[in-house]
């Protein structure tokens, strides 16, 4: 199976990023038969950073980050998208069969200008590249978050109405969204997202960690008094790293009421800050070679190309090109 996802290269990564997208992903990896397509969406960021510095720099960044989580190289590419120009080739063609009512239902382009970013027509376009992007690699399965599933079903919607115009020539995608991470709450209980400002960061200094997870808001429930830890966002993201028997014991502490909900950050960050601990290892060692995300990005264009040049073939000769 050939598994595909992106990710916008325009900060810096949250550990919703991680459970939503990173790890599902990068478990996907564990299976022998999958090959894993895994890009930098450098196209779709120009949405929003204007600053070619910030681009390049903020690019490289999620390259070393992803890498550092463990993505495994030899199990697939990891490329950025504009090394594969032919995906903006493939999202004109696309864009002439996709109803402009198909893309005015978007609910991400009407969030991102409500939130004040510029309403350009690459931010209206932004699902037809992101499903080129997909289409382009005969991609089987996609992992991301809940809020990326409408893309992938006008993604879907895309290719048959290809299909139905120019005959078979496109493969349908599903998503791969993991019910319990589909939607990872912030330090103030909406969803984490750079964007607003609530994050916690995977790679933040221990200080600046401690400081996120000590933020986290919460109720006035005294400490003597039992607390609901299914409401809790503490409870949500711990009980995300721990074990099971690591959640159960905080549940009870919870429910037993006598423990404040400091204590309960404390176990909170001391828990993340082990988990990450050997990612931390692993992007020092790769920050020592400077020339190691050089040359596995290379490795990815090149493997992403030779894909993408197959199908790009396909739907040329099926359009008349
Ligand atoms: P973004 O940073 O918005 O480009 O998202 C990159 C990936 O992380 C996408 O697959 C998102 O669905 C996923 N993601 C971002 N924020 C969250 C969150 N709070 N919970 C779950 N998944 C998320
Ligand atoms: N839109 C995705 C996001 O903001 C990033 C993305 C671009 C993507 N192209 C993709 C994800 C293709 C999966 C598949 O997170």
């Amino acid at each position: 199976m050939r598994i595909l996802s992106g990710i916008q290269p325009t900060g810096i990564l949250h550990i919703g990023n991680y459970l939503g997208m990173m790890r599902p992903a990068i478990a996907l990896q564990d299976l022998e038969t999958n090959e894993a397509f895994y890009f930098i969406a450098d196209y779709h960021a120009l949405t929003t950073i204007d600053n070619p510095e910030t681009l390049r720099a903020n690019s490289r960044r999620v390259a070393l980050d992803f890498l550092a989580c463990g993505l495994k190289v030899d199990r697939g590419a990891l490329f950025r998208q504009s090394d594969v120009p032919q995906v903006t080739e493939l999202a004109w063609i696309l864009s002439t069969v996709t109803p402009k009512a198909l893309l005015e239902r978007a609910t991400s382009y009407k969030d991102k200008v409500a939130r004040g970013l510029p309403a350009s027509a690459g931010l209206f376009t932004y699902p037809v590249l992101m499903a080129a992007d997909i289409l382009i690699y005969d991609s089987d399965l996609v992992p991301v978050g809940k809020d990326q599933k409408q893309h992938l079903e006008m993604t879907r919607d895309m290719a048959q109405k290809f299909n139905e115009t120019f005959g078979e020539g496109l493969k349908l995608p599903e998503p791969y969204i993991q019910t319990a991470t589909e939607t990872v709450p912030g330090i103030d209980g909406q969803k984490m997202s750079k964007s607003y400002g609530n994050t916690i960061d995977i790679f933040a200094e221990e200080k600046e960690m401690r400081k996120q997870v000590m933020s986290i808001v919460t109720d006035s429930t005294l400490v003597e008094a039992p607390k609901d830890p299914a409401s809790s966002t503490i409870f949500q993201l711990y009980s995300l790293f721990a074990s099971k028997e690591e959640t159960e014991h905080m549940r009870e502490k919870f429910q037993r009421g006598g423990s404040g909900y400091g204590e309960f950050k404390k176990e909170l960050f001391a828990k993340l800050w082990e988990y990450f601990e050997p990612m931390r290892k692993r992007r020092a060692e790769i920050l020592a070679d400077p020339d190691y995300i050089d040359a596995v990005l290379e490795r990815g264009a090149r493997r992403a190309n030779e894909i993408a040049d197959t199908v790009m073939k396909r739907v040329r000769a099926a359009v008349g090109l």
